[in-house]
């Protein structure tokens, strides 16, 4: 790697693993994870091979949105842990060189916060109510909500509240569930307070935050109807004034030594208006939500890529890539899908629905996997991917805690599928999830041929795939590279190059279609998602749903 790529900014082209805490490492035998327990197992992911982790909220909160409803930002729920495991999870991943990013929720809090409990104490008009969005319903009675917003959970985005008196009262916004209104950002305490909880994980040594919705903490003055799609921008996303409040958290980490960032999970399209997000002076990076939403052909891939690294580099900003979270269906199954593009992406999968073909879904998923880590720029993985873990697409309605599951009446399966807790060791009670028996999901029962301890060392395994994927791209800085399309343009072929700053060319030829390739003759084989076939002698062949990283021959 060139001295100038040494010292670029680490986040330029980090590797980010996300742990979700309440599904990864039990340390206690309760069933659901916790710090300690992700601290126990942190060696798991510098021998991975990561940069970082982020987060998701351990916070205190009455997890009615598994921790995104958050009652105390500085403090940790007693399910997770204490403030000293925090400390100590970020001492130990600081020792082992993983940086540490932590999730910001600044669009709402939960019910059981105090300021909101203070608004509910108080009557309509009070200071305290300011904080949030409460308005008088429409209608004779002002029985009818405020406006037509409906929210992502399902149901309308208004609640009425009982007043003081006993009597039917005002309405507060809430995007998301009932138990997590939104704040009224044009408050200046909100925007005091929320600086002061950066400040407060900045202070503890966190390397940086994830923004919860960071494309809804502003609302269109007036909060007015929501137009039929499509007819005019959404008055609850992407409103100009929320791009002052990250020119001002810049400015707050950059008042930090070590390079400390700030991700926006913003699901903005197209590209451009996403781009606008992480202009020099706003967010490091944001989340690139229409990479993960394209389908698994060559044109969809080529273009998407095309568009994102033209967009974020316009800005300057690295591109990122990420495939799975916490939020929608693991790749792994997503691919198992002749409707792979939207197959159940956020509506999720039961029983009763059509089942993906698991085997095509990981072959496939390994193919993209090994695509998105050649990519210049900074990458996203999901706790368990690295596994091969597919979505548990059969858990049993009672099972499910996912509030979409409850406020669409089952009409949306909810995101529990991709929560699963995470296995460790095959032969294991819980698959080594914890000391104990007990996982607050289900686990399915093919994930103890999926743990670590049966992957680990197995050539062709695809722990031992990330692994080597991962050393590749940081021995080869490939992160840093300029990509050059070498495929023609052909429907079912995708092919670049990737040159460093020294000169050093790598390529990738991925397979998207049925037919095997010809290996052109020559070339050294870095990695393959798949072994690569050879019928007689030679040539070898690049089978479908495979991906290959490989060196010219000089
Ligand atoms: C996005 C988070 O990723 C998701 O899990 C959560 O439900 C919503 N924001 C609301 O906080």
């Amino acid at each position: 790697m060139s001295e100038a790529a040494q010292t670029a900014p680490w986040w330029q082209d980090a590797v980010i693993y996300q742990i979700y805490p309440r599904s990864w490492a039990d340390g206690d035998g309760d069933g659901i994870g916790d710090l300690p327990g992700i601290t126990a197992h942190l060696e798991h992911l510098a021998d991975l091979g990561v940069d970082a982790i982020w987060l998701s909220p351990f916070y205190t909160s009455p997890q009615h949105d598994a921790g995104y409803d958050v009652a105390d930002y500085r403090d940790v729920d007693p399910l997770f842990g204490t403030l000293a495991d925090a400390d100590a999870l970020i001492a130990r991943a600081h020792q082992l060189g993983l940086r540490v990013i932590v999730d910001l929720v600044p669009n709402h809090s939960s019910v059981e916060h105090p300021w909101f409990q203070a608004a509910l104490a108080s009557p309509p008009g009070s200071p305290e109510r300011t904080r949030y969005l409460f308005r008088d319903g429409q209608g004779d009675r002002g029985e009818v909500p405020p406006n037509n917003w409906q929210s992502l959970f399902g149901g309308p985005a208004w609640t009425q509240v009982v007043e003081a008196d006993g009597s039917p009262g005002q309405w507060y916004l809430h995007l998301f569930d009932r138990s997590q209104p939104d704040f009224d950002w044009t408050n200046p305490a909100v925007a005091a307070e929320l600086e002061s909880v950066l400040r407060f994980w900045l202070d503890r040594g966190v390397d940086g935050f994830r923004i919860d919705v960071a494309h809804g903490l502003v609302k269109a003055v007036g909060l007015p109807d929501e137009e039929p799609s499509g007819t005019a921008p959404p008055p609850m996303w992407d409103q100009e004034p929320v791009h002052e409040i990250y020119r001002r958290w810049r400015g707050v980490v950059g008042e930090y030594p070590g390079d400390r960032i700030l991700c926006g999970e913003a699901w903005v399209s197209p590209l451009e208006r996403l781009a606008r997000y992480v202009r020099p002076d706003e967010l490091h990076q944001t989340f690139n939500f229409d990479y993960l939403a394209t389908p698994w052909t060559a044109p969809a891939q080529r273009a998407t890529i095309t568009r994102s690294l033209e967009q974020m580099g316009a800005v300057g900003a690295p591109a990122t890539w990420v495939l799975s979270n916490h939020d929608v269906v693991r790749h792994a199954t997503r691919l198992g899908y002749d409707q792979h593009a939207d197959s159940g992406l956020a509506g999720g999968i039961g029983p009763g629905d059509p089942q993906p073909d698991v085997e095509l879904g990981l072959r496939r998923a390994r193919a993209a996997t090994a695509v998105m880590l050649a990519l210049p720029g900074s990458a996203y993985l999901y706790q368990g991917e690295e596994l091969g873990l597919p979505e548990a697409t059969e858990l049993p309605d009672e099972a499910r805690q996912d509030p979409t599951f409850h406020r669409t009446d089952g009409a949306l399966r909810g995101r529990d599928g991709c929560r699963v807790p995470v296995p460790w060791r095959s032969d294991a009670p819980g698959f080594g999830f914890g000391p104990g028996p007990a996982t607050w999901l289900p686990q399915p029962i093919r994930y103890g041929d999926l743990a670590p301890d049966r992957q680990r060392g197995v050539p062709g395994s695809t722990l031992e795939l990330y692994r080597d994927l991962l050393r590749l791209r940081r021995e080869l800085g490939l992160g840093r590279t300029r990509l050059a399309w070498t495929d023609d343009g052909s429907a079912t072929l995708l092919g670049f190059t990737l040159t460093a700053a020294d000169g050093t060319v790598i390529g990738v030829l991925a397979n998207l279609g049925d037919r095997p390739v010809v290996v052109p003759e020559g070339v050294e084989v870095l990695v393959a998602s798949q072994p690569l076939t050879s019928p007689g002698e030679l040539p070898r062949e690049l089978p479908g749903d495979v991906t290959l990283w490989y060196r010219s021959a000089r």
